[in-house]
C-alpha cells in the first residue's frame, strides 16, 4: 500500500511554536547567497514544522547538524520509502535503487554496487574524467572567459555518467535537455514527459546491456545475484535511475558555488595554486559549505524525536545546505578553514551514504585543478552579475567568469 503523507498544512499534532508559515525555499532565495540566507534558520527551533517544506508540501524540516546526522542513521524512524514521487510521476512500481530502499532490502543492492565505486575502481576512471575536462576547456580557452555553468558545470558530468553508463556521447545534449526539464522545470506535465523520456531511453539501453554489457559497472549489475537471484528489470532500471538523478544535479552544483567562491576569493586562489597538496582538503571543505542536497524522509510509526511528537508518514526534509553552515560543527562556517578535522555530512551518512562520494570528490578536484593550473586571475565578470536560483538543491544558473592565461 501506498503511504499517504500529511496533508493538512498544520496537523494537530504540531505544536503552536513549532509551525511555520513560510515556504522554504522561497525563504532560502531571499538573499544574494543561498546558504547563508538557510544559515537564518540556525537561529530558531532545531526541528520546526513548514507550511511548504519541499514542493508545496508541508512536512517537518530538521535544522541542526546533529539532529540531521541522527537522522540518517536512524532508518526505522526515517524511511527512504513510500514519500517520493519519482515512481508516481513514471507510473512504475519500482523505486529509486537503492536510493529509496530501506535495509535489510538495500543492504544487498549496496553490496552489488559498491565495489564499482571504491576509491580503487574510481582511480580507472580518472582517464575518462580528464579528457571530458580538457574536451570542454578547450572550447572556450581562446576566448578568455565561459559562462562556466552552460559550458563547463553542466556538461561534465553528464559526459561522466555517459561513459559510466556505456551510452554514446552524442546522446549529451539530450540527456542534459531531459536533466533540466525534469529536475528543474516549473510545469508537472513537462517534467513527467521528461522523466517518462529518460525511462524510454533507459529501458531500451536495458535490452541492449542484457546482450552485451557496454562498460563493467553494467557488467556487475546484469550478472549480480542477490540470494540466488538475478536482478529484475525494475531493479535495474531503479539503479539506470538513480545514477542519473543522483550524480548530475549534485556535481554540477557544486563545481559551480565552488568556482564562485574561488572566483570571488583571489587569495584563496593564488593559495591553492602555490599548495596543490591543499587540494583534497579544499574539495572537502567546498563541498561542506556547499551541501548542495535536501532529501527527504517518511516517519515510520508515531515517535518522540528531541521531545517533538511525530507522527506515521509525515514527510521530513533533511536539509544538508543548512547542517553544514551549523557553528556547532564547523566554528566559522561561512568560510573554507583547510585544517578543519569535523566530519562531513555532505553525502549523507548511515547505510544511503553517498555511493559516488570518490568519483563526485574526483570529478570536482579534477575540474578545479585544470582551472587553476590553465588560468591566472579567475574572476566573475566584471559588469555581469551570477544568478541562481534555491529549489530542493541549490543551483546556479549563471556564472561568468573571466581569467588571464596561466604564466
Ligand atoms: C557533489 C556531488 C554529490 C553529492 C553532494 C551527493 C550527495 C548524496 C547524498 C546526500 C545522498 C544520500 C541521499 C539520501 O540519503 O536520501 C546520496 C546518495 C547517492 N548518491 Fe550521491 N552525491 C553526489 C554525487 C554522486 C555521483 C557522482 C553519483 C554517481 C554515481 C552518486 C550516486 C549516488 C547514489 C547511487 C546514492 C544512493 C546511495 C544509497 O542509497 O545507498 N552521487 N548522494
Amino acid at each position: 500500500m501506498t503511504p499517504t503523507a500529511t496533508t493538512a498544512v498544520f496537523p494537530d499534532h504540531v505544536p503552536q511554536e513549532l509551525r511555520w508559515d513560510h515556504s522554504l525555499a522561497e525563504f532560502n532565495n531571499q538573499l544574494d547567497d543561498p546558504f547563508v540566507a538557510a544559515s537564518r534558520l540556525l537561529d530558531g527551533p532545531p526541528l520546526f514544522w513548514a507550511r511548504d517544506a519541499v514542493h508545496g508540501r508541508p512536512g517537518w524540516v530538521i535544522a541542526r547538524h546533529a539532529l540531521l546526522q541522527e537522522a540518517f542513521m536512524d532508518w526505522e524512524h526515517f524511511s527512504s520509502e513510500g514519500g517520493m514521487d519519482l515512481s508516481l510521476m513514471l507510473g512504475v512500481d519500482w523505486s529509486l535503487n537503492p536510493v529509496n530502499i530501506d535495509p535489510p532490502r538495500h543492504t544487498g543492492y549496496r553490496r552489488v554496487l559498491t565495489p564499482m565505486f571504491t576509491p580503487k575502481a574510481v582511480s580507472h576512471m580518472e582517464g575518462a574524467v580528464r579528457e571530458t575536462c580538457d574536451r570542454l576547456i578547450a572550447q572556450f580557452v581562446a576566448r578568455g572567459s565561459c559562462d562556466f555553468v552552460s559550458e563547463f558545470a553542466m556538461p561534465f558530468p553528464t559526459y561522466i555518467f555517459l561513459s559510466l553508463m556505456g551510452m554514446p556521447v552524442d546522446m549529451a545534449q539530450q540527456f542534459f535537455q531531459w536533466e533540466q526539464n525534469l529536475l528543474h522545470g516549473t510545469d508537472m506535465q513537462g517534467r513527467v514527459i521528461a522523466a517518462r523520456s529518460i525511462l524510454a531511453y533507459l529501458e531500451g539501453h536495458l535490452a541492449q546491456q542484457k546482450i552485451k554489457p557496454a562498460t563493467p559497472l553494467m557488467e556487475a549489475i546484469m550478472v549480480a545475484e542477490i540470494d540466488g537471484k538475478k536482478l529484475n528489470d525494475g531493479e535495474i532500471l531503479g539503479m539506470f535511475y538513480t545514477f542519473y538523478v543522483g550524480g548530475l544535479d549534485t556535481v554540477y552544483a557544486t563545481i559551480s558555488w565552488s568556482m564562485r567562491y574561488i572566483a570571488t576569493r583571489p587569495h584563496f586562489q593564488q593559495f591553492l595554486r602555490d599548495n596543490p597538496d591543499k587540494l583534497n582538503k579544499a574539495v572537502d571543505e567546498l563541498l561542506r559549505m556547499f551541501s548542495v542536497v535536501s532529501t527527504q524522509r517518511r516517519i515510520t510509526r508515531d515517535f518522540e524525536f528531541h521531545g517533538v511528537k511525530m507522527k506515521e508518514n509525515d514527510l521530513v526534509v533533511m536539509p544538508i545546505f543548512i547542517a553544514c553552515r551549523d557553528p556547532a560543527a564547523y566554528p566559522d562556517p561561512h568560510e573554507a578553514d583547510l585544517e578543519r578535522k569535523s566530519q562531513m555530512l555532505s553525502f549523507a551518512t548511515g547505510p544511503h551514504l553517498c555511493l559516488g562520494m570518490h568519483l563526485a570528490r574526483r570529478e570536482i578536484r579534477i575540474a578545479i585543478e585544470s582551472f587553476l593550473e590553465r588560468f591566472n586571475n579567475i574572476h566573475i565578470t566584471p559588469g555581469d552579475a551570477y544568478e541562481y536560483h534555491a529549489g530542493p538543491t541549490f543551483n546556479v544558473d549563471r556564472l561568468p567568469l573571466s581569467w588571464n592565461p596561466a604564466r
